[in-house]
């Protein structure tokens, strides 16, 4: 609980953080009990200094709900928006209060006064928030001197992988890339040496089998890998009955297998060292069942069990780890799946979102939708439904022949 209020509260200056609680008391407290329990006749709100009443102010009760719950959000996880958000909102409410308690007391040079007391704290937070937004600015990564000179990112022969390790040269770390397709990682460790100026080294693994897992291991040995990027990985459309054992075999060593191994490997050198990271490539998929994709989220799910248990185990080690949970992505993965084609998000967000929050929490799921649909899935629907649901979806994404 301790380790928890200071991962909440470190950082922020203490005013930030009392908005935070007041944003958090109306989002979870107040506001649905106004908008659940307080009679009709009684419910009044207040927006821009006009007064609502009854049905009209419940209505308006939601988007300040929204306001609040997004406020909470935004201060936690230090998103860019709320260095607007935060002033304007503040502004807003000075502004509020200001017209209201000057029309209450008649407008004049008495209506003035009556109005500018209340509102003149609340004009004051919104300058503070104005002159503090660049707490909210993007912040860049600054792996060197978190982590060390060197990283490793399997599956960068391409989509994900390959984005990972871009953005990570860019922070100016020296990279290992791996994956079974020697020819397209060399063209990638040239690119990268072009254009970041960094170090590269390519080892050819193939992480289904133990024998690759331990070259790799063999092939990095000489270095202090101080950030490890669990990434390579793979899933199979259709009906599990139709699938091929080994192949289902060879893919959990991939996604589970070689994960583990790795990181049991590089964390304990980590640890010794007393400063590291680790970067699992989860998927939102283990968030929740997936029928014609069972083996793919089970395997994501051990991946995210796996990650978040490490993060509350190795940060008494300094050691950071974060398991980034991406949703459809524009990558190779579709086509060996053998799905059939959906849109997804660019890989330049999703190697973006997994880096910000390296150090910052234990899992992100990238983008508000994902978030959406994982949450509402695995903790509002049954699991009946929930898993009804996911089948329907899933059915949709794979070909005749497999559903
Ligand atoms: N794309 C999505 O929609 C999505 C969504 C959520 C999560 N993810 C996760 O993101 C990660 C990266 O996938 P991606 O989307 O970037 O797909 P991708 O473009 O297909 O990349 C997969 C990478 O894994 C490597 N890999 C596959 N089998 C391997 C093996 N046996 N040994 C070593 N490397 C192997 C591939 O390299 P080689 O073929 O050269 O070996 C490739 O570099 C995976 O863990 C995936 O589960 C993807």
């Amino acid at each position: 609980m301790r380790e928890w209020l200071y991962d909440v509260f470190r950082e922020r200056p203490w005013w930030m953080s009392a908005t935070m609680i007041f944003c958090a008391y109306m989002a979870f407290v107040y506001l649905p009990w106004d908008l659940f329990v307080k009679p009709v006749a009684q419910d009044e709100e207040v927006w821009f200094g006009i007064e609502l009443h009854g049905y009209l102010a419940k209505l308006a009760a939601l988007p300040h709900w929204f306001v609040y719950a997004a406020a909470v959000y935004g201060f936690r996880r230090r998103r860019p928006w709320m260095a607007i958000w935060a002033p304007a909102y503040a502004a807003q409410i000075a502004f509020s209060i200001f017209v209201w308690k000057a029309l209450e007391a008649g407008g004049g040079l008495t209506g003035l006064v009556v109005g500018l007391i209340p509102a003149l704290p609340m004009a004051g937070l919104a300058f503070a928030y104005w002159s503090s937004r660049a707490y909210f600015a993007p912040r860049p990564l600054g792996l060197v001197p978190r982590y060390g000179d060197w990283a490793l990112v399997t599956g960068a022969s391409s989509g994900i992988g390959a984005e990972l390790a871009r953005q990570i040269a860019a922070d100016g770390m020296s990279v290992v890339l791996s994956a079974r397709r020697g020819d397209r990682l060399a063209r990638l460790a040239e690119e990268i040496e072009k254009s970041s100026g960094v170090a590269t080294r390519v080892v050819v693994a193939d992480l289904s089998e133990r024998d690759g897992q331990e070259a790799l291991l063999a092939g990095v040995a000489d270095l202090e890998i101080g950030l490890l990027v669990n990434n390579a990985g793979l899933g199979y459309q259709g009906r599990f009955d139709l699938q091929d054992g080994d192949r289902l075999r060879r893919l959990m060593a991939v996604n589970c297998e070689a994960p583990l191994v790795l990181t049991h490997a590089l964390a304990r050198r980590m640890c010794e060292r007393g400063r590291g990271a680790v970067l699992f490539t989860g998927s939102a998929a283990g968030h929740q069942p997936l029928p014609l994709h069972a083996v793919y989220s089970a395997t994501k799910a051990f991946d995210r069990m796996l990650g978040e248990s490490l993060w509350g185990e190795l940060r008494a080690a300094n050691i950071d780890v974060t398991v980034l949970e991406p949703g459809s992505t524009q990558t190779e993965f579709q086509a060996t799946a053998g799905e059939l084609a959906h849109p997804g998000d660019p890989v330049e967000i999703v190697a973006r979102t997994g880096l910000e929050a390296l150090g910052q929490q234990p899992s992100v799921l990238v983008g508000w939708y994902n978030w959406l649909r994982a949450n509402v899935a695995s903790r509002l629907l049954t699991r009946p439904v929930a898993i009804h649901a996911a089948h329907a979806m899933m059915a949709e994404q794979t070909p005749e022949d497999m559903r």
